[in-house]
């Protein structure tokens, strides 16, 4: 049965979507309308992947959280499904909650999520309770489960706070189901719990397959936890982060912790830590494994700390990022973008051997909706440049840049004229594996945002851009010879 908060969610969705269509970006999931956060319930179901988000449709801030729902064969193109939760029960009034999804053996498909309820004290704090609960559908319509919530208090290691216990990622494997889940212990910071269950109604706590210890930044959101080359890789979004070095930024950050999971006492042993996303707007990835092995990641590509400064004219808030296969290489994470977006490649221009040594524009090398690998290398082996710039959405008035300096190894990325109408962070700088002047860069660009994968997805960087649509205009520049390579495809998506 739909209830009638869950209706009037839907029913808004019916009569605003339609207006909103010619605003938002060709490829990247949006809400359509509305507020989105976290990428939610991204899982195979029925041969299509189906993937749920943080969702308050009726404005374009955070709100009690309902899921919203899309669908696609292909990375790319999806189909907007209407709101699948809305926060309508007792244990979740105060909002639906990340979580993940699953399909049952029975052809149905699970929904787990965390229930928030807050209760304001005599002293006027807030205080906010979350459980876990799951809800039980056809793809389309579901119903919360009747037990909810199916995990609670009642089951957490001693020192665990109810305050801070959300997003589980749940998977199966052999014949039973296993969550991973975000708490706060004693110390104050994050660990990930483990829980089991046959039948993904009664679950039963079994570990802590790692902790923060207040290493890296306090609570630990948005748990994933997968094999991935003969390791086991947990992904965490961490708040309060500080910087180190220019590895991970401070304020909400993403970290990858690699190593092998102890089947004994189900822990991590790690072997390394690194960031996830070098650029300014990426949190909460989720991952699912396709048909084919592939293990394909997804995360919002927005940041907590910029998420007031919008455009007003846009009916819609927040993006998803384009869809990447995960590997490793070396003990490092390597991402590029889902291999279906080649099907959508267009109009391709290339230029080989162009020495450049100031500034200069390509002819046909322009856009907005585009897949373009530039290579960048020395053009006087005796006295290597200073440093290489490419522009970006550019007009007379904006631009945003890529900057790499041989001698440090960096890459910074500079959107201070991409169009932000508010004075916040437009910076990010971090170290490459610099191989002596040579580079590689993919650029992928949709109508809000630019995703950069350096040198064969060794890094991945991803910003919003709110430049106007018009400013297409790409150059080069540099400071000393550069030869370069540039490879550029026109995106058709409609
Ligand atoms: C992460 C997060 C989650 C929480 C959700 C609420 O961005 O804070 O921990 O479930 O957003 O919208």
């Amino acid at each position: 049965m739909i209830s009638k908060m869950l209706r009037r969610a839907r029913d808004f969705e019916n009569k605003y979507l339609p207006y909103t269509v010619s605003e938002l970006p060709k490829f990247h999931v949006t809400g359509g309308i509305g507020w989105i956060n976290d990428p939610n319930g991204f899982a195979p179901y029925k041969g299509e992947y189906h993937l749920f988000f943080q969702y308050y449709p009726y404005d374009t801030k955070w709100g009690p959280m309902h899921w919203g729902h899309v669908k696609t064969t292909d990375f790319i193109r999806w189909e907007r499904l209407p709101a699948a939760l809305a926060p309508d029960a007792e244990y979740d009034q105060d909002g639906c909650f990340s979580g993940s999804s699953v399909e049952l053996p029975d052809g149905r498909q699970l929904l787990m999520y965390t229930g928030v309820r807050t209760v304001r004290r005599r002293n006027g704090m807030i205080e906010s309770f979350q459980t876990q609960c799951i809800a039980v559908g056809d793809g389309v319509d579901y119903e919360k489960h009747a037990n909810n919530p199916v995990i609670d208090a009642s089951s957490l290691p001693e020192g665990g706070s109810v305050h801070d216990f959300r997003d589980p990622k749940i998977w199966r494997e052999n014949d039973r189901y296993y969550a991973v889940i975000g708490n706060r212990c004693k110390d104050g910071s994050g660990t990930i719990l483990l829980y089991e269950s046959e039948d993904a109604v009664s679950w039963k706590y079994v570990s802590i397959v790692s902790s923060c210890h207040n290493q890296y930044g306090r609570m630990w959101e948005c748990p994933d936890l997968f094999a991935l080359d003969g390791k086991d890789v947990l992904l965490v979004s961490p708040q309060e982060m500080e910087a180190i070095g220019l590895e991970f930024h401070p304020g909400n950050a993403n970290v990858c912790l690699i190593g092998s999971l102890d089947k004994r006492i189900n822990h991590l042993v790690r072997e390394s830590v690194q960031a996830i996303d070098y650029g300014l707007d990426f949190y909460a990835p989720q991952t699912l494994l396709t048909e084919d092995g592939r293990r394909v990641m997804i995360a919002w590509m927005q940041n907590w700390e910029t998420s007031f400064s919008k455009v007003q004219e846009l009916r819609f808030f927040g993006q998803m990022t384009l869809p990447r296969e995960l590997s490793l290489k070396e003990g490092r994470l390597i991402q590029n973008p889902v291999r279906e977006l080649e099907k959508y490649r267009g109009i391709k221009n290339e230029y080989h051997n162009v020495l450049i040594n100031g500034e200069t524009s390509l002819r046909s090398i322009n856009g907005r909706y585009l897949d373009m690998t530039v290579t960048v290398r020395p053009g006087n082996e005796n006295n290597i440049y200073k440093w290489f710039r490419l522009y970006v959405a550019k007009d007379g008035e904006h631009f945003t840049f890529i900057r790499f300096r041989p001698e440090t190894g960096t890459i910074k990325v500079d959107r201070t004229h991409s169009g932000f109408p508010h004075d916040i962070v437009n910076v990010r700088e971090f170290p490459i594996n610099s191989r002596n002047g040579i580079l590689k860069l993919r650029i992928i660009m949709d109508r809000y945002s630019l995703e950069i994968f350096v040198n064969d997805g060794e890094q991945a960087a991803s910003f919003v851009l709110y430049t106007p649509v018009e400013a297409g205009s790409i150059s080069f520049s540099s400071d000393g010879a550069v030869l370069l390579n540039v490879e550029k495809y026109e995106l058709c998506i409609d």
